[in-house]
């Protein structure tokens, strides 16, 4: 199969949405722009449709889709909300919708047990990204759409890392530039709770807890109970094909004779401890000079990239500061590191 890119024009009528929806009608599949990752969108409603996503991504059935809504009001076409659930998710709605907060919620019958592999509950989000926004809206029906990528692989951030990794297994990508965020939606479970809404985080991202505290208390497991709860979740995620390294301190770092290494470097600052530890092969840096954390997460798949493609033996990658959107940051390096700290 031949992939076609169309790259989405700044208005939004344009044939790049008419072609996306099309195809979704007929039950097709199609890679789609969103603020945090490039997805790979079917119609939510239909099991053969999604089944087509779990086969180009070689994604086993156990692993439950996240489905965009075109509007907050579709929330009641999927979800079974009781009246006090539904408070807490509008407010949750109006704080954060559109964007990179996924609610992992009661589902509706509508909503085929492939796309929640066999759950009751649905994982539900509303883009921000502008081209998203229209396509759901003209579609009209919830779009299912995990990250683009071959599963247990780096997420897409850009049309062009789509098409390394699904090329010639889908008709069509949808380029709406690079992605403002970089990092896959934060996911939450609500709960009601007792005197306050429970927000139980099965994934860091974008939004983060601080600001869900304003909502909700926040709560954070180390590692989850069991699969059930989070799905999908495998430590061994986000992997580049050569071995990512994670040291607790720069000289624990023991390089083999005659390998290559690459650094993927906060700041790119001697004094963080590694720059000056090693000849590296490649540097690539996250947030050059004073390092920022937004500029870090937007960077930080397309570095894992550019360093897996430049052909060193191993990566070495320093963590950032475990604070706001740095527990994301961290969080996808652990598991894309060969040892996990
Ligand atoms: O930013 C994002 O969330 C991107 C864009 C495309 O929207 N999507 C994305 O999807 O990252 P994916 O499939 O790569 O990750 C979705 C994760 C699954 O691995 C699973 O852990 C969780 O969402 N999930 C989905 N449904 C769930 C459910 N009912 N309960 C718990 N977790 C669920
Ligand atoms: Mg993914």
């Amino acid at each position: 199969m031949e992939t076609e890119i169309i790259y989405a024009e700044d208005d939004y009528s344009n044939e790049a949405i008419n072609r996306a929806v099309a195809l979704l009608e007929d039950g097709e599949i199609v890679a789609l722009p969103t603020e945090t990752v490039y997805g790979l969108g079917a119609n939510a409603l239909d099991a053969d449709a999604v089944a087509k996503v779990f086969a180009a991504k070689e994604r086993p059935s156990f692993d439950p889709l996240i489905i965009h809504l075109g509007s907050r009001e579709q929330i009641h076409e999927v979800c079974d909300l009781s009246p006090e659930l539904d408070k807490v998710v509008q407010q949750l709605m109006q704080e954060f919708w559109p964007g990179a907060l996924t609610m992992v919620l009661p589902k509706k019958d509508v909503i085929p047990d492939i796309v929640t592999s066999g759950m009751p509950t649905v994982a539900v989000r509303m883009s921000g990204h502008p081209v998203m926004k229209e396509i759901c809206k003209v579609f009209g029906k919830p779009i299912a759409a995990p990250s683009a990528n071959r599963f247990g692989r780096i997420s897409p951030t850009s049309a062009s890392a789509v098409m390394k990794e699904l090329g010639g297994k889908i008709p069509l990508i949808i380029d709406g530039g690079a992605c403002n965020d970089g990092l896959e939606s934060t996911i939450i479970r609500v709960e009601v709770g007792e005197k306050r809404p429970q927000l139980h985080l099965l994934r860091a991202g974008p939004v983060v807890k601080e600001q869900l505290q304003k909502i909700g208390k926040v709560i954070r497991k180390k590692k989850p109970r069991d699969v059930s709860e989070a799905p999908g979740q495998l430590e061994s995620h986000y992997a580049p094909a050569v071995p990512l390294y994670i040291f607790e301190k720069p000289e624990d770092f023991r390089p083999d004779e005659g390998k290559t290494y690459g650094l993927l470097s906060y700041r790119g600052q001697a004094k963080d401890g590694y720059m000056d530890l090693h000849d590296w092969e490649v540097v690539e840096e996250l947030s050059p000079g004073k390092g920022k954390l937004a500029e870090a997460s937007v960077r930080l798949f397309h570095v894992l990239r550019l360093l897996d493609e430049s052909g060193v033996d191993a990566i070495v990658a320093e963590t950032v500061s475990e604070t706001g959107l740095g527990v994301a940051i961290n969080d996808r390096l652990r598991r894309a590191s060969v040892t996990i700290h």
